[in-house]
Formats: C-alpha cells, structure tokens, sequence
C-alpha cells in the first residue's frame, strides 16, 4: 500500500520524503489555499519538482466539463508527475465520465474525485481513471460505512483485473488510515498532522526516556569505577563514558 501526503506545504512534503513514508502527493483548491498557493502552476512546478517521478495530484478549478479538459491538458504539461484531479460529476449532478475517458485517450493520468458512493467508483474506473479517490470522512459525514465502500471498490477492481487505483482521502482521524488500509486501499493520501499523531505515542516516549536514563546510569557508574566504556557498552579508552554524556 502506498502512502500519500494530503497536503501543499512544501517543508511537510520535504520532510516525509526524507523519512521515506511518502510515495506521492494529493492537493485540491482547498488544500492549495491553506497552503498559500495561489498561484497554482508555480506552486504544483514546486512540489511536483520535490517528488521526482513520485505522483502529484492538482484538481482543475472549473464545473464546465470542456474547460475541465482544456485546464487538465494544460496541467499535465507542468510536469511528467502530475496526475489531474477531475470531479466525478459537476455541481449539478452532471457527468465528468466524458472528461475522464477523453483525458485518458490523451495519454494524461486521471485521479477521479470526490467519489462518496461504490457505483461512482465503478463508473469513474470504466471510464478510465488511474485513481479514484474515495473520501472517507464524507462517507461518514453521510452516515454510510466508508470501510465498506472502501472493501467492496477494492474488490470489485481486483475480481474484474481493472488498473484503477483507489486513493482513501478525507481522512478525519488516525484511525481512519488503518480502517482504510485493513478495507484494502491501494493508496491512503494522510494530512501531514496526522502521519505525526500516527507515529507518536506517550508510551513509547516514556519507553525511550527509561533506556535512556538507565544507559547513562550506567555509564556514569562505569566511568566513577575508572572503567573503560564505548557507546556499544565496550572497546573504548576510560573517559569515553563521560564524553558520551
Ligand atoms: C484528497 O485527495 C482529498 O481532496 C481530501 O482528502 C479531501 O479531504 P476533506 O474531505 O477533508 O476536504
């Protein structure tokens, strides 16, 4: 399973890029604004120039289905990495389907988003997409059990050997990513706050502050002893005890 980054603040993508979590960004309007870009082909240049060949995902800005296309074409020249994000259906209920198949036939990588529903999936990968983008937490908001969308997608495109990949976004709470993970998304695309939570825990901080009091303990009783102690318990000269302190 891959993980996303949800998210346009560069110094968060820098940083889990060089943790190794991250196999590619997500992005949409409102994930731009809170990050401050404004200008969305300087910015999306930006991070997709940080990812490498790792995917980047940028939303065109737009309810009209041809200049849905025309933005996308334009997007994807920015750079090899960016995958377009196409709503599944305009504000009025109107299909993007045409968008998608049409993007697809151009050679240009589609993320099909804001999918709530199991059927729009379906739909979204007929049509073409490289990703469809399931939203968890909005799943939710509406009362469904976004696990089982998430599970029956999944299996849906394994039984019938379709490529689409299905990206869990939305993501409200830690949890959410595990609950994502275990219903079988081949990418879960995390907020950077809470890839923190994830890796965080108060236990473990006590774990690592005990060891650590009961290893530097230990070398001060080495080194008042006048023995000799290296940072793997031996092998150094006396004094290298108090040098690690
Ligand atoms: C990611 O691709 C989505 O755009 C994002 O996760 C949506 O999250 P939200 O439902 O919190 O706006």
């Amino acid at each position: 399973m891959k993980i996303f980054a949800d998210t346009a603040y560069l110094k968060e993508i820098r940083s889990w890029l060089d943790f190794g979590v991250i196999d590619g960004v997500t992005t949409n309007p409102s994930i731009m604004l809170a990050g401050g870009v404004y200008d969305l082909r300087h910015g999306a240049q930006e991070i997709a120039a940080l990812l490498g060949d790792k995917p980047l995902s940028v939303e065109v800005v737009s309810d009209d289905t041809d200049e849905m296309r025309r933005q996308a074409l334009e997007m994807a020249d920015w750079a090899p990495n960016i995958v377009v994000k196409i709503p599944v259906i305009t504000t009025q209920g109107e299909p993007c389907l045409g968008v998608i198949a049409n993007l697809k036939r151009a050679g240009v990588k589609v993320n099909a988003t804001a999918c709530l529903s199991f059927n729009q999936a379906m739909l979204a990968a007929k049509s073409g997409a490289t990703y469809v983008s399931l939203f968890a937490g909005r799943i939710s908001d509406e009362g469904a059990d976004a696990a089982e969308v998430i599970r029956r997608t999944a299996e849906w495109l394994n039984a019938w050997d379709m490529p689409t990949r299905i990206i869990v976004g939305s993501i409200r709470e830690t949890v959410n990513v595990q609950e994502a993970a275990l219903a079988g998304a081949h990418v879960v695309t995390v907020p950077p706050k809470f890839l923190r939570q994830m890796i965080d825990h108060k236990y473990s901080r006590f774990t690592v502050a005990q060891f650590l009091a009961d290893g530097q303990s230990a070398a001060q009783r080495m080194d008042a002893l006048g023995l000799s102690v290296g940072a793997n318990g031996g092998g150094a000269k006396k004094g290298a005890a108090s040098r690690t302190k």
